[in-house]
């Protein structure tokens, strides 16, 4: 027996059946099922859908509604820009076509918050025409089934895995099998804990036949972020306190107190501490690098620990944006992270000095 014919099977003895969707197959039920269903589960979406077609029983309700009332019963579902599209989508049908829901796939494509596979669900549930489509689940099934590897969002992969959807979509019983290879990949094949051994094709699946399936889909490639690097300085006075500044409230770590901070390309330490505080750097000694992320970059941090001597004639904090904090003292709450260890690697080091 081959794939489909195993997972059509499947579905005739396991599969979801009486789901209210099911009742009547028009495309403006199946429709606003799909959408709910996009990132809700049915469990989740059955009472919200029976309320929304009582309130929304066709395409004419919905156009004529308002959006806040639509809105409102969206509400609970999350994703509002679902219920946003449904309605405007709504609208484009009663003056576009008619107010009758469009008949071919780029048609339906076109409509907004539609995209191709749950246009091809849509028309193969409600007209019983044949399209493959590729949910989240169905990517899961066909990449573990096949052990399609690559990242997801490349186009080979996505490209491959079409291909696959397509081959395997049957000429008759579309509509059960586009139901039961969703309900395969959301029951059996789940993302965690899946059930292979409840799987129809679990015997063919070359994920789990070369006991891979952990590793099909590939994950996402994380984005990678940039790395920014800078010198903070711990300016040291005799007396053993530091030089905190205070950073601007935009920005990183913005409205804490935080170590003076220069690129590279800055200027060298000396001349910027004279420049910046007319203090003298008696002696410097990097600490070890360090790395700290922030959601759109990493900042690789040199540290740099400096002795200086303070000229009486300067004032570091008129207007509050500086403070000399003592750090053996002094309780390092609100003190960015990275700050704080690098308070800690400066001790480490003074450590193994005495030592
Ligand atoms: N997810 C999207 N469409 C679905 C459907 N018709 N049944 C179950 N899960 C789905």
């Amino acid at each position: 027996m081959n794939f489909t014919t195993e997972v059509l099977n499947w579905h005739d003895q396991c599969g979801r059946r009486n789901l209210p969707w099911h009742a009547q197959k028009n495309p403006y039920r199946i429709w606003v099922s799909e959408i709910m269903l996009q990132q809700t589960r049915v469990e989740t979406v059955i009472p919200f859908y029976q309320d929304f077609m009582r309130r929304f029983p066709d395409i004419s309700t919905l156009a004529i509604a308002n959006l806040d009332e639509v809105m409102s019963y969206w509400s609970g579902l999350g994703y509002y820009s679902r219920a946003r599209n449904l309605h405007q989508a709504a609208r484009r049908i009663r003056n576009e076509y008619n107010g009758i829901f469009p008949q071919t796939l780029d048609e339906v494509v076109n409509l907004p918050g539609i995209g191709r596979s749950t246009a091809g669900a849509i028309l193969a549930f409600s007209r019983n025409e044949r399209h493959p489509i590729l949910d989240g689940n169905v990517k899961r099934v066909l990449s573990r089934y096949h052990a399609v590897g690559g990242p997801q969002e490349k186009q080979v992969t996505k490209k491959r895995l079409w291909e696959l959807a397509d081959r395997h979509t049957p000429e008759e019983r579309v509509a059960d099998y586009t139901q039961a290879i969703m309900d395969l990949g959301a029951l059996i094949c789940r993302a965690r804990n899946p059930l292979c051994g409840e799987c129809p094709v679990s015997s063919r699946c070359l994920a789990y036949t070369q006991d891979q399936i952990e590793s099909y889909p590939a994950r996402k490639q994380k984005k990678l972020r940039p790395i920014k690097s800078c010198r903070m300085l711990v300016l040291r006075r005799s007396d053993g306190f530091i030089l905190l500044c205070k950073r601007p409230l935009k920005g990183i770590w913005g409205g804490l107190w935080s170590l003076p901070q220069l690129d590279h390309s800055d200027l060298d330490v000396n001349q910027y501490c004279k420049e910046m505080f007319n203090f003298e750097v008696i002696s410097t000694n990097p600490l070890a690098l360090l790395r700290h992320g922030f959601s759109h970059y990493e900042l690789e941090i040199m540290p740099i620990l400096c002795e200086i001597t303070v000229s009486k004639t300067v004032s570091t904090h008129p207007d509050q944006d500086y403070l000399w904090y003592d750090p053996l003292e002094s309780v390092a709450t609100g003190l960015p992270t990275a700050v704080k260890r690098i308070i800690e690697m400066m001790k480490k080091f003074d450590a193994s000095l005495s030592a």
